[in-house]
């Protein structure tokens, strides 16, 4: 029999990445075989993102460009999946103009995919199944993952929060979160088949439970997963910084293999603007977070993401922002222009930043965070910190790359070896994104 296989490329977040992984799992039970080269892939799925607008342009570029190879071969089956199926004018889109797309399917019925492509081989006619809402908690797929010893296990689907510029909850739907039972049996089977790091994924971690009828908590999930016997380290994605608890820092502070790196997108630094994207918190009450954090885990490596160019941002605004940053001093700060997406209150707000003002800011936000992250880095020189090595790195495969627990990428000479091992390393050479490191042990 000729050997089938497939090929998934994910845009977006570890969300996605995780979903495409489940879709790999659904394909690989079906008997195909995952492929890095493209022309080789029996069935492409393009799992798409709808976050900002360049998610949509690269998407539909993508669909055109793989014309040719549908035109090539017979037999090659197309299919999109994922945020931006949700919506009616982007499914339209693809149907009238891109007739080498064979199936779409949304974010809340992917796991159809073995129907979809039963029906599909059978009629040969296209399918486009999106579900507009979820029926309850999604099965129990397999997986197949990208890395034998690091794993995403998803904790909390959908988010309840509507921030006004987010797309999101429109696409993801509302909040379920998966019984405790089931991600504990999962992470023990992971740890038993020689995982070391587990990131637990949701849209909003630290709202995890308040659908369960058991009385628990991100807090205590997190206090169960640390007991798990042969985990070395835990980290999770994203939290909200409106529910992070004083209960949840005391579980971080008290576990040894729970990451001491705190993402909290904090989005603005001006109340005013706060209030407008519905954020729930405001300056002062994120400051106080980031205040009991360093109190109570002086080493923790802090991370946000900001949006600049939100409607309405005057001047003043941008500058509480900057100010924010100067205080909290992150690690690292994810930036983005402020994209308005069609069906979310903001993208209906008055008083728009013109476009120059928004790429000004950025560039101006983007310099003096490059300055703390640069001089973070720099206390580091000449200490030694722990790093779970991942691979080789991008730029120079001699080297490899690992990440301290405040999740730092750390570039060391090495050999393949070195993979998977967590090593102790002395910083010797920093830049405002990466730190060099010798092996100490
Ligand atoms: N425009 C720009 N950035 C956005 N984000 C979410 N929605 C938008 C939007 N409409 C950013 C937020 C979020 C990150 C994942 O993407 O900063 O935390
Ligand atoms: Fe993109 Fe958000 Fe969907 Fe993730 S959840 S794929 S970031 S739109």
């Amino acid at each position: 029999m000729n050997k089938k296989y497939y090929h998934i490329i994910t845009y977006g977040c570890q969300m996605n990445e995780h979903d495409s992984e489940k879709m790999g799992g659904i394909l690989e039970k079906l008997a195909y075989i995952k492929t890095s080269e493209i022309e080789k892939a029996n069935i492409i799925i393009l799992n798409t993102c709808m976050i900002r607008e360049n998610a949509e342009l690269k998407l539909f570029g993508k669909v055109g460009s793989l014309k040719k190879l549908k035109e090539e071969k017979d037999d090659l089956i197309i299919g999109v999946s994922g945020c931006m199926m949700q919506t009616e004018e982007n499914r339209d889109e693809l149907y009238k103009k891109y007739p080498q797309v064979d199936f779409v399917m949304g974010t809340h019925n992917f796991y159809e995919l073995p129907e979809i492509l039963q029906e599909l081989d059978k009629s040969k006619k296209r399918i486009f199944r999106v579900w507009p809402e979820g029926k309850g908690l999604l099965p129990e797929l397999p997986v197949s993952r990208a890395e034998d010893f690091k794993a995403w296990v998803s904790i909390i689907r959908g988010c309840n929060n509507f921030c006004t510029y987010c797309i999101v909850p429109y696409v993801r739907g509302r909040e379920i979160s998966r019984p405790i039972n089931d991600i504990l049996t999962e992470i023990k089977k992971l740890v038993i088949n020689g995982v070391i790091e587990v990131t637990l994924l949701g849209q909003n971690v630290n709202s995890y439970g308040h659908d369960l009828k058991e009385n628990i908590d991100f807090a205590d999930l997190l206090a169960e997963v640390a007991k798990i016997n042969g985990l070395k380290r835990i980290r999770y994605m994203t939290s909200h910084p409106r529910d992070f608890t004083e209960g949840l820092i005391e579980v971080i502070k008290e576990n040894e293999n729970i990451c001491n790196h705190f993402h909290l997108p904090v989005q603005s630094g001006s109340s005013r603007i706060l209030k407008k994207m519905n954020r729930g918190y405001d300056r002062k009450k994120y400051l106080n977070l980031i205040t009991k954090i360093k109190k109570e885990i002086p080493d923790a490596g802090i991370t946000t993401d900001i949006i600049v160019g939100f409607p309405g941002e005057k001047e003043k605004d941008f500058n509480d922002t900057l100010s924010l940053i100067e205080k909290v001093r992150f690690d690292m700060a994810f930036t983005f222009i402020y994209s308005p997406r069609p069906g979310t209150p903001a993208a209906k707000f008055n008083d728009k930043v013109a476009d120059e003002i928004k790429k000004t800011r950025l560039q101006r936000l983007m310099e003096i965070q490059n300055k703390i992250s640069l001089k973070k880095n720099q206390e580091m020189l000449g200490k030694n910190y722990k790093i779970l090595v991942e691979g080789e790195s991008k730029n120079n495969p001699d080297n490899y790359m690992g990440r301290t627990f405040n999740n730092k990428p750390v570039i060391i000479p090495g050999f393949k070896s070195y993979k998977k091992k967590i090593l102790e390393v002395k910083i010797n050479k920093v830049n405002s994104f990466t730190l060099y490191g010798e092996i100490m042990g």
